[in-house]
């Protein structure tokens, strides 16, 4: 049961970035408003980038980054001073700027991947208020690969959206990389998950998610529908460019 999902399409990345972050400032405030704090999981890849960098030029100053708790959505299996961490790449571009440390919570990528799955897990349960027998974020953020791939749920792993664990470890289908994973029932079970995804290579996927359901089953995306929120799908106009219905 899907409660809410909306799509908005956007001229280019950049505008969609620019957006999405006026948002994301929005949406925090109201949490924070509500519960004096909030609870969001990132993802990796390039789309987050744009947003982070957009933040860190001009949001400094009016987040109140202090009540936000990070943490990821998954995390590549190395250190965080490769270019492939995803908390690495967070921190160089956006946290380095700001001055917060106590709530960035990581997924400690040079860890033996099963150890770190289950010390990420306990993290969760303890810090996350926790519905439905899992842990809640109040936001994540998502973006999909051309394969329709999210977090670093594959189309051959589809068994971690069903999986009763918090995270589990996922490998790469062609890199062999390992990675750690919220899986698909803890992503669902959060208030807003939003979808950052840009470029021509998704749109194939982008038109079968909402427009040939039928054909959408194989694509990790298609399952993410939150049961106790919603689901917003940012794109930028390529990755929507196959779409009949005009948004
Ligand atoms: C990761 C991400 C992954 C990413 C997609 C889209 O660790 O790589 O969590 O799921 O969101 O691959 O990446 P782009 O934003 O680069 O298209």
């Amino acid at each position: 049961m899907n409660r809410k999902a909306s799509l908005k399409i956007f001229e280019t990345p950049l505008i969609l970035a620019e957006a999405f972050a006026k948002e994301f400032k929005i949406i925090c405030d109201e949490f924070i408003l509500k519960n004096g704090f909030v609870n969001v999981a990132l993802s990796g890849g390039n789309t987050p980038k744009l947003l982070f960098e957009i933040l860190a030029k001009d949001y400094i100053s009016s987040i109140d980054w202090k009540r936000i708790n990070f943490y990821w959505v998954d995390e590549r299996c190395v250190n965080a001073e490769s270019n492939e961490s995803n908390y690495g790449e967070t921190e160089r571009i956006l946290f380095s700027k700001i001055n917060i440390q106590n709530n960035i919570h990581r997924i400690t990528g040079e860890n033996d991947p099963e150890e770190e799955a289950l010390r990420y897990s306990g993290l969760l349960k303890s810090n996350l208020p926790e519905i439905n027998n899992f842990p809640k974020f109040d936001i994540v953020l998502l973006g999909m690969g051309d394969d329709g791939h999210t977090a670093s749920i594959f189309p051959d792993q589809l068994n971690l959206l069903e999986s009763d664990k918090i995270c589990e470890v996922a490998v790469h289908p062609s890199s062999g990389q390992k990675r750690i994973t919220l899986t698909g029932k803890v992503i669902n079970n959060s208030e807003k998950i939003i979808f950052l995804i840009k470029g021509k290579s998704k749109a194939e996927v982008i038109k079968d998610i909402f427009e040939n359901k039928n054909e959408s089953d194989r694509f990790p995306a298609a399952h993410i529908k939150s049961t106790e929120g919603e689901v917003i799908w940012y794109l930028d106009e390529e990755a929507g460019s196959l779409l009949n219905q005009k948004f």
